[in-house]
């Protein structure tokens, strides 16, 4: 029998994408090794997901912290060589398209270590963003394609990956959704924040967002518009909190700005929502399996199922189309439903498929 598969994760978005393999994976009987590289280490952003997803705690923890894309990549690079050498893993399986899912790809590939990617084929065609590069280059880079939706296997059929390789398998982070749904308690959430029955909730951190003294102004501006209809909640990601802060995000009093929250209580206040404005990826997927109305600021999306079957709709980041569509979405909400295979199963086929590697 080969070594032990090794997991890489390293932050936020991948904990909840991991948590449902690796669980289905100790049930057959094949623990795999956790490497958590440490991209993200506030206790908000990293450890509280491994408390209340009952997932099992990295087995070796790397510390790379913060930098720039090169520092930080670069130092992704060094100590995963050490580590795929020293424990010479059988596969290498790495999760979405943060720094760490290519660097570990790009180590994995070069010393001989077949590499499967979870949540492989998205593609938002905008080079400008970094997870756009990541994918791409992990998934040129990977031996097996896990993916979550039909459009994933068209993409990577016409960037040449043989389909052979590609499993269409769901979606690993709505199986947590899943999984915890019943045990979310939106009331007392709602309670907590002290938010009355009608509210948004808000996440901003994406570069294109967050990086531009302008731009951040012209959010926080339709941000403020927006909350004279409804308060927003709005759980702050470090990336950006400066410049959204200078831009007055703090000052409005129907914002609630708070640091960022742990899995379950954020998901039960997305769930019970009457609208969610984000720039994230995930959330575009849990909005939309949840049936709750999705303004995602952005102009392109990965994720364009959310669209065609889901509650999301991209409206960019100029402040007048975010009012106008806020407006809208609350008068009509729009109805979707869940993709194919977005069944909570999705955990169980992907370690079908591995195990069977291994035997
Ligand atoms: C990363 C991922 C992005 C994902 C996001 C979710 C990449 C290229 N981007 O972006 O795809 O959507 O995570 O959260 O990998 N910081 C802290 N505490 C932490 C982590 C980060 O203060 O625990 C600060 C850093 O110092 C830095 C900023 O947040 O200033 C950015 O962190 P980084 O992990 O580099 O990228 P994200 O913007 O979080």
């Amino acid at each position: 029998m080969t070594n032990p598969d090794i997991h890489i994760v390293g932050a936020r978005p991948n904990f909840m994408k991991a948590a449902p393999v690796v669980e289905r994976l100790i049930a057959r009987g094949r623990p795999p090794l956790i490497v958590h590289t440490g991209q993200h280490y506030d206790a908000e952003m990293s450890q509280v997901f491994f408390n209340e997803l009952a997932m099992k705690e990295p087995d070796i923890n790397l510390g790379i912290g913060s930098g720039t894309h090169a520092q930080q990549t670069a130092a992704l690079l060094t100590a995963l060589e050490e580590t795929f050498q020293e424990h010479r893993p059988g596969r290498v399986v790495v999760y979405g398209d943060i720094n760490s899912t290519i660097a570990a790809a790009l180590v994995a590939a070069k010393i001989d270590i077949p590499v499967a990617h979870v949540e492989a084929g998205l593609r938002s065609f905008d080079r400008t963003m970094p997870e756009e590069v990541n994918r791409v280059v992990t998934d040129v880079l990977s031996d097996v394609h896990f993916v979550t939706s039909e459009e994933g296997m068209s993409n990577l059929q016409r960037e040449g990956v043989s389909l052979g390789h590609a499993h269409f398998v769901g979606n690993p982070m709505i199986d947590t959704l899943l999984r915890f749904r019943d045990t979310l308690d939106s009331a007392g959430a709602r309670k907590r924040h002290g938010l009355p029955e009608r509210y948004a909730v808000a996440t901003l951190h994406r570069p294109a967002n967050v990086d531009d003294p302008a731009t951040a102004s012209g959010l926080v501006d339709a941000l403020t518009r927006v909350s004279k209809h409804l308060p927003i909640l709005i759980p702050l990601h470090p990336r950006g909190r400066r410049i959204l802060v200078e831009a007055g995000l703090t000052d409005v009093q129907s914002i609630q700005v708070v640091e960022p929250l742990g899995y379950l209580e954020f998901m039960s206040l997305v769930v019970d929502a009457a609208l969610v404005l984000t720039d994230s990826g995930g959330i575009q997927e849990e909005t939309t399996v949840s049936g709750v109305p999705c303004l995602t600021l952005r102009d392109n999306t990965e994720r364009p199922v959310t669209i065609t079957m889901g509650t999301n709709v991209l409206v960019g980041n100029h402040p007048d189309r975010i009012v106008a569509a806020a407006e809208e979405f609350l008068s009509h909400p729009p109805e979707g439903t869940s993709p194919p295979l977005w069944d909570g199963r999705a955990g169980e086929r992907i370690a079908e498929i591995l195990v069977s590697f291994q035997d």
